[in-house]
């Protein structure tokens, strides 16, 4: 075997024509869907839970100015995925991408990566949604066991008030069933669920400033941005970039957008309206609830679970912190489907490369969903979901998605310079400024995470590497094909 086909490329026209031939999924989608879409992956337990603690912890009201750094950041890399999207519409996002700019064995790693992003965020939003839920649950009188709701060997509090371990958190794995099952049965029908859901947790968060706005007292903006405490990430200028690096995660999701676009009506149009219209919704909300929130409550009394609910006590009236904790529970439910969806979809894109068994892009004969990787899928979510706490979780999910990041707008620029003449539907603007800004940034977030959750991602690589080279190398659809080319011409 020779060094060379770990680092075959598939070429824009083969995978343009490979997305139209075949077993292909349902072409459902409309350019709402996919804004849709993403508001539902992006609105979740970042804005219902991180702005509080991060507020109270890093940034005070300055978080509003994370939310601005944050969000500019995904734009570079949000406009990078534009153009890939609408250039190679097919299912498997930053994967495919790496396949066309990189060489397989580096598309391989990004795909065995983006399991990261979207495996472990739908666990992380799953325990995140099992918080808010066993919450509600308690205010309707239903209380479930402590030992139910929590990471497997995690410290919970009995009744009586003795502390106990943990066995797993049930809640997180029911939601996942119930999400995976939805999706078997359709997109179209998963689509529609989307759609309902986004509209009520936009309603809910426009209530929210709606009413929110009339209690704001300027003296909680005062000072604001408080003086750093003298410990790097304790306000200041400092505690904005650190609350920026944990904000980051609220973000996460306009890139699913990248993955339907096998399921686009008019995937070259409408790919980057979905990508860039879902992200620029979502900061300007995110920027607004930001404000509002640290006007109306000092930001030192955030450090909660549920900080828009602890705002809405402020704002004094009862159906509004009911809807929004129905609000959120919906909202949380949203970023599962979207984020299990687009699992399923890269997954599909590297099975029908042969880089993972077949199992995973049949396609159910009536739904037309990838029934049995979903399944498959939905089992490995819910055993993180149950077992892992949040905190592992989120980090990997960070890292993960900021590595996936940085190749997007490295693939961008380099086959702006090796393929400049291709016909791309969408331009990101100012290359290359804009790619390298992206790749820039998104290092010196990843610099600010843990060592552990590198080598975290060291070691799932390695794994990942391990599988590529037991089963997919010698499985290599494209492998194959290049070889039999080679044959015919000599
Ligand atoms: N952006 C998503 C959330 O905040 C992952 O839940």
């Amino acid at each position: 075997m020779n060094k060379s086909h770990f680092l075959e490329k598939k070429s824009v026209d083969e995978l343009q024509a490979e997305a139209s031939t075949g077993e292909t999924l349902d072409r459902a989608l409309s350019a709402f869907d996919l804004i849709s879409l993403g508001i539902g992956c992006i609105i979740g337990a970042g804005i219902f839970v991180l702005t509080g603690t991060a507020a109270a912890q890093y940034a005070g009201p300055a978080i509003t100015i994370s939310f601005i750094f944050a969000g500019i950041t995904c734009a570079f890399a949000g406009l990078c995925y534009a153009e890939f999207a609408s250039l190679l519409p097919v299912a498997g996002s930053a994967y495919t991408y790496a396949y066309a700019t990189l060489g397989e064995i580096f598309a391989w790693i990004i795909g065995w990566d983006l399991l990261l992003e979207y495996a472990l965020g739908a666990a992380t939003v799953a325990v995140g949604w099992s918080g808010y839920a066993v919450s509600f649950l308690k205010d309707l009188g239903i209380v479930l066991p402590a030992t139910l709701t929590a990471a497997t060997g995690s410290q919970v509090m009995l009744a009586d008030g003795s502390m106990t371990q943990a066995v797993f958190n049930l809640p997180a794995v029911g939601a996942i069933a119930v999400i995976s099952l939805l999706l078997i049965i359709g997109v179209r029908e998963s689509a529609k669920f989307n759609g309902i859901i986004v509209i009520v947790k936009l309603v809910v968060i426009l209530a929210f400033l709606a009413f929110g706005v009339w209690h704001i007292n300027s003296a909680n903006w005062t000072p604001f941005i408080p003086a750093n405490t003298g410990k790097f990430g304790e306000y200041g200028f400092s505690g904005i970039l650190r609350g920026a690096g944990v904000i980051f995660f609220a973000y996460i999701g306009f890139d699913a957008v990248s993955t339907a676009a096998q399921e686009a009506k008019q995937p070259q149009r409408d790919m980057p309206i979905g990508i860039i219209g879902s992200l620029f919704i979502s900061t300007l909300l995110y920027i607004a609830v930001a404000l509002v929130l640290t006007g109306i409550v000092p930001y030192k009394s955030l450090n909660v679970a549920d900080p828009i609910a602890v705002g809405v006590n402020v704002i004094g009236l009862k159906w509004l912190a009911l809807a929004v904790k129905i609000g959120a529970i919906l909202g949380l439910s949203s970023v599962m489907l979207v984020l299990t969806y687009g699992q399923t979809r890269i997954l599909y894109s590297i099975s029908h490369d042969g880089l993972l068994p077949p199992l995973f892009s049949k396609i159910h004969p009536r739904f037309r969903t990838p029934h049995l990787s979903t399944l498959m899928l939905s089992v490995f979510v819910s055993v993180l979901a149950g077992c892992v706490p949040i905190s592992t979780l989120s980090e990997l999910v960070s890292i993960g998605t900021l590595f996936a990041f940085i190749v997007v707008c490295a693939g961008v620029l380099y086959l702006r310079y090796t393929q400049p003449g291709l016909h791309r539907p969408f331009r990101c603007p100012l290359v290359p400024f804009v790619p390298l800004t992206g790749i820039l940034v998104c290092l010196y977030l990843i610099v600010g995470l843990p060592r552990e959750t590198w080598l975290r991602l060291f070691v799932w690589l390695v794994v990942g590497l391990v599988i590529y080279l037991i089963y997919g190398q010698s499985h290599s659809v494209l492998h194959r094909k290049r070889k039999a080319q080679h044959n015919s011409s000599s």
